[in-house]
């Protein structure tokens, strides 16, 4: 049978209902699709259904609920193969354990249809030697979400050495269909992209507060009044081209360049090449689409800098 097209998709599979899972059933039930779920865990299914219960309000909040919608499409299945049966999607949240996560593909493959795409929620894992346990090892991919899934937008796609283009493509379309923004990997590596990030500026903050340099609450104090309200806005690539003003990040790099060429710091900014800054400047370049005029990406950005801080404020105040 044909694969169901990415933005038709009713019927998915769970396996592994554990803290990303049953959050995935949630975001899945709530987008109008029917849930089978597999977890071998004595209590998964009312731990389930009370999770589900739970963040069911935060999802109708957002209006992210789909007329019809409701936690009574999720059924728990007695086994894996007939979770897997009949889907149309399958999301793995197993334990994050390579030999585990390619038994449990390997059983997914042989049980469900054969044009289903099978995806891992592995933070960290890579997908070649997972898949090499499967008969169909080109629809198995990577598509890591964040905690929780049923909120956080994000979801990071990527294949194994055996993953056809097609199914990263498909992939792709199917969690933009449903609401979630998938970024796309071009090679598997180990912690996809924003936990290599998340550990770049943790392993920092951790040698800040070892060193002596400020302790935990000063570094905590600094990523949340600095630089972390703006990545609420917008990321590295987009803050530092518009700290170089009107010149963008080229301008960036000739200020700061200089200074920082001598420095030996561990933390150092790299020097690089004129073809290197080339490809970031034409990075932004095609991110921004035209959409380039510097006054009004830096009112833009201060618009939104204003309601964030009025959100801070109605959190630091006791409201929220
Ligand atoms: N916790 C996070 O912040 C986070 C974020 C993103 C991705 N992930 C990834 O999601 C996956 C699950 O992580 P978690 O934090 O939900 O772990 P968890 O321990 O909460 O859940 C794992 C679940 O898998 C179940 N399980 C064990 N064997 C199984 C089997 N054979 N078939 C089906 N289910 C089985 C367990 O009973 C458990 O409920 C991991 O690969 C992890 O790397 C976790």
């Amino acid at each position: 049978m044909a694969r169901t097209a990415p933005d038709s998709v009713s019927r998915v599979a769970i396996v592994g209902t554990g803290t990303i899972g049953a959050s995935w059933c949630t975001y899945f039930l709530a987008r109008g699709m029917a849930v089978a779920a597999y977890d071998p865990m004595a209590g998964a299914e009312a731990r389930t259904r009370g999770f589900v219960e739970r963040a069911w309000r935060d999802l109708e909040a957002l209006g992210l609920v789909r007329d019809g919608a409701g936690p009574d499409a999720l059924s728990f299945a007695a086994s894996l193969e007939d979770a897997v049966a009949e889907a149309e999607f399958i999301q793995e949240n197993g334990p994050e354990d390579q030999a585990k996560k390619g038994a449990l593909f390997a059983a997914i493959d042989a049980a469900c249809p054969p044009e289903t795409i099978i995806a891992s929620s592995t933070s960290a894992l890579v997908m070649s030697p997972i898949q090499a346990h499967c008969a169909r090892p080109e629809r198995c991919v990577n598509a890591h979400p964040f905690n929780p899934p049923h909120l956080m937008p994000l979801v990071e796609v990527s294949g194994g050495d055996r993953t056809e283009d097609e199914a990263i493509a498909w992939t792709m379309k199917f969690y933009t269909a449903i609401g979630r923004v998938p970024v796309r990997l071009n090679r598997e590596v180990y912690g996809h992209i924003a936990n290599r990030l998340q550990y770049a500026l943790y392993n920092e903050a951790v040698r800040i507060v070892l060193d002596g340099i400020a302790n935990v609450a000063d570094v905590d104090a600094a990523v949340r009044n600095g630089p972390g309200l703006r990545w609420g806005i917008q990321g590295p690539f987009l803050n530092y081209h518009l700290a170089g003003g009107e010149g963008g990040l080229e301008r960036f790099y000739e200020i700061f360049e200089g200074r920082d060429k001598g420095n030996t710091d561990r933390v150092a900014r790299q020097t690089l090449t004129d073809e290197q800054k080339r490809i970031l400047a034409d990075g932004i370049a095609e991110m921004l689409a035209g959409d380039d005029a510097f006054a009004e990406l830096t009112a833009r950005r201060d618009r939104r800098l204003v309601e964030l801080l009025r959100l801070r404020a109605r959190m630091e105040a006791g409201e929220l």
